[in-house]
């Protein structure tokens, strides 16, 4: 396998997760038995695996054992609003039904007209008015194509049913997400009771429930869930296996990685690719090559994410670096932050929160990055260095700009390395 931090794992490479795919299946076998798919949330951080599971389910229920119809559907921030979720939701069920091989030229060209006759339908007028229009007219649409889609084409088509995967709902940021949530679970609920087996697969953050408000609660209920957290020590050395070639060497490879990245799917593969750049064939002593590879972690990675951050959410986020704990709550906190800046820090992924109150940096590294790159900590050092040249005559102060240098630097390799 070819390490690609950037991209979802292929179905093919896909790696570990047998918990979750369990669950995945029995979701199916319950659709078989019943003709009703349960839905299904993925909850999970950042850069956790969530787009490389739902691809994975994706996979496995278009088998053809199972002959269901998957729609694979990327959930932008750019969606305004319900209705024009629906819209998008609809044209890319409908794409994904005409490249089906289930579908015959005749139901293909049928599917055409069809698609035309509802661009009429989408202009009708509905009920303007109130603030719930975006909702209503959403729901209508969504609600009067999916049925006839089920009448005239799914089931002609043999297909058993369609599951519907939205990945990160939780770009959702439209005010009414809350009321997003509560439509969805209605919607399909009510294709669930008149037999219509389509259901939906979502991936968001995992706050995203507690996000939710008690109105919202049914909503919660509905979907079967499974959490996803980093992978584990064996998972670890399944990825390495994959990457690197099952061997001895690999294994102990694997507990570097492991110690490294803590399991974290998007740094295991960012450091896996690095190392396979940096080693040429040659993998005895990757901590030599760590420097380097965090080197790049810091400008490929870390810097963006601190490009996108106020000056104050980088203050914050650097205290949170130095706080001796891994938590912290914003009140045990000496500058004050107002609320909204830990919710932004969230929303933005460099924030978990962890339970009521309390917030953590989304990966150690990130942390050391914080700790490293802290220029209070530089200026301190530089002060340092600079009272201990006060003592020194003229000629030797000039020796030490050269040391000053080598100080800082040693310092932070030293505590790079210590990381393991
Ligand atoms: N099960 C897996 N097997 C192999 N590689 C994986 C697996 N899960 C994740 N990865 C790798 O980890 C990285 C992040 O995965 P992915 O994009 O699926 O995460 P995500 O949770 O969807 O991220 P985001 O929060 O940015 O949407 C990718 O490089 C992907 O290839
Ligand atoms: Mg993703």
């Amino acid at each position: 396998m070819v390490p690609e931090p950037n991209f979802p794992a292929q179905p093919d490479e896909f790696v570990g997760r047998d918990t979750q795919i369990e669950a995945f299946r029995q979701v199916l076998a319950q659709g078989l038995l019943t003709g009703r798919t349960p839905s299904f949330a993925v909850l999970g951080d950042w850069g956790v695996g969530k787009s490389s599971l739902l691809l994975k389910y994706s996979a496995i229920c278009s088998k053809p054992e199972h002959a269901m119809l998957p729609v694979f559907f990327s959930v932008s921030t750019e969606l305004s609003d319900y209705k024009c979720f629906a819209e998008s939701l609809l044209d890319t069920f409908t794409r994904t039904l005409e490249t089906s091989d289930s579908l015959t030229t005749q139901f293909r060209n049928e599917l055409q007209k069809w698609k035309l006759s509802r661009l009429s339908i989408g202009g009708v007028s509905l009920d303007r008015q109130g603030p719930e229009f975006f909702l209503t007219s959403g729901t209508a649409i969504l609600k009067h194509a999916l049925h006839d889609a089920w009448r005239q084409f799914v089931r002609p088509a043999q297909i058993t049913g369609v599951i519907f995967f939205l990945d990160d709902l939780h770009n959702f940021t439209d005010p009414r997400a809350q009321g997003i949530a509560l439509a969805l679970r209605n919607q399909f609920q009510e294709f669930a009771i008149h037999g219509v087996n389509y259901s939906l697969c979502f991936s968001a953050r995992s706050d995203y429930f507690s996000n939710i408000r008690s109105f919202a609660e049914p909503a919660v209920r509905f979907y079967d869930k499974v959490y996803l957290s980093s992978f584990t020590v064996p998972e670890t050395r399944e990825y390495t296996a994959a990457v690197f070639g099952d061997s001895l060497r690999t294994h102990h490879l694997s507990q570097w990685l492991y110690a490294k990245t803590f399991g974290h799917p998007y740094f295991l593969a960012f450091v896996s690719r690095q190392l396979l750049a940096l080693a040429h064939g040659s993998l005895v002593d990757p901590e030599a090559l760590w420097p380097a590879i965090f080197k790049r972690l810091e400008h490929e990675k870390f810097r963006s994410d601190l490009a996108q951050v106020t000056e104050r959410e980088v203050q914050l986020l650097r205290e949170v670096a130095k706080a001796g704990n891994d938590e912290v709550s914003p009140r045990q906190m000496s500058n004050q932050y107002e609320r909204k800046y830990f919710s932004r820090l969230t929303e933005k992924a460099l924030l978990l929160r962890v339970g009521r109150g309390r917030y953590k940096l989304y990966h150690p590294l990130f942390r050391l990055f914080l700790q490293e790159d802290d220029p209070a900590r530089s200026n301190q050092e530089q002060g340092n260095a600079s009272a201990a040249a006060g003592r020194c005559e003229r000629a030797s102060r000039e020796r030490l700009g050269g040391l000053q240098h080598e100080r800082r630097y040693p310092a932070r390799r030293a505590r790079i390395r210590s990381h393991s």
